[in-house]
């Protein structure tokens, strides 16, 4: 029986992973730690997912850290969260630079404390000039929040005479996101058997194939990851086709 990884078809992998990184807290409690136990041993995860994909040459993948909605957690749990994201983007900078990843972050980074944004964007200059995977971090983030955010961008630019509102498409709408210059997640992993977006991307999870899973963050590990893409090849993404309209599209695609 070959590994996992090995039956992964790497002409087929997903370009854009997004994950929400759930379970740190019921991980720990079940190991009679408190909740910031979790989250600390949730980075080796983190770490271990994103050398994962930039082994297999995924392009991009996103990792919901802090939503929005995470502020109204106790003082105690956000401060501690907040310490952790620094010290390990400290510790982490030079590896992803190692590694040729760019990193990149979406959210209301407004709301960061200074230090945060200080070692946040320090480590975006560093490692600005990567051209493998894009990590993208999403802090203080949340799907309604953006756009928002959106629509007052582009409302000012009516208002500037920039946009015409009769020439808003999709593609237009698309580049007001924090995600702009990316493409969709095709495939989007939510472990520790939740089943919810949480306000995580709605516009651009349109089309993902959503993937969830028992296994709580602090677990989840490479071989995780390998059966997610592996149940992800098993998928017929449709598009509001018929079935068997993809499978000629397929068969044409294969005879020239
Ligand atoms: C995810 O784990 C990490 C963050 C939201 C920051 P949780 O902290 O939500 O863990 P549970 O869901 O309470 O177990
Ligand atoms: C979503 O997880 C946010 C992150 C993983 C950062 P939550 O644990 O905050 O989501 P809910 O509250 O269970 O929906
Ligand atoms: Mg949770």
């Amino acid at each position: 029986m070959s590994s996992l990884r090995e039956q992964i078809d790497l002409q087929h992998l997903p370009r854009h992973i997004a994950i929400i990184m759930d379970g740190n807290g019921r991980w720990a409690k079940e190991k009679g730690q408190d909740r910031l136990y979790g989250h600390f041993h949730g980075v080796e995860s983190v770490r271990n997912i994103v050398e994962g994909c930039a082994e297999l040459g995924v392009e991009y993948l996103t990792l919901y850290a802090f939503s929005t909605e995470n502020w109204d957690r106790p003082q105690q749990e956000v401060t501690g969260l907040m310490e952790l994201l620094v010290e390990t983007i400290r510790k982490e900078t030079e590896t992803l630079n190692k590694n040729n990843i760019k990193l990149h972050v979406i959210g209301d980074m407004n709301m960061l404390p200074d230090y945060a944004q200080k070692a946040l964007s320090e480590s975006l200059e560093i490692t600005a000039r990567n051209t493998g995977l894009t990590l993208i971090m999403a802090l203080s983030y949340s799907s309604r929040w953006e756009l928002v955010q959106a629509v007052k961008h582009i409302a000012e630019d009516v208002a500037a005479g920039k946009v015409d509102p009769a020439n808003i498409t999709q593609d237009t709408l698309q580049g007001y996101l924090t995600t702009g210059g990316f493409p969709d997640p095709e495939l989007m992993i939510r472990t520790s058997g939740e089943y919810r977006i949480s306000n995580f991307l709605l516009y651009q999870l349109a089309y993902a194939e959503l993937y969830f899973t028992n296994v709580r963050w602090p677990d989840f590990r490479k071989e995780n990851l390998y059966e997610a893409i592996l149940d992800y090849q098993g998928r017929e993404r449709r598009f509001g086709k018929t079935g068997d309209q993809v499978k000629q599209e397929q068969e044409t695609v294969i005879n020239h």
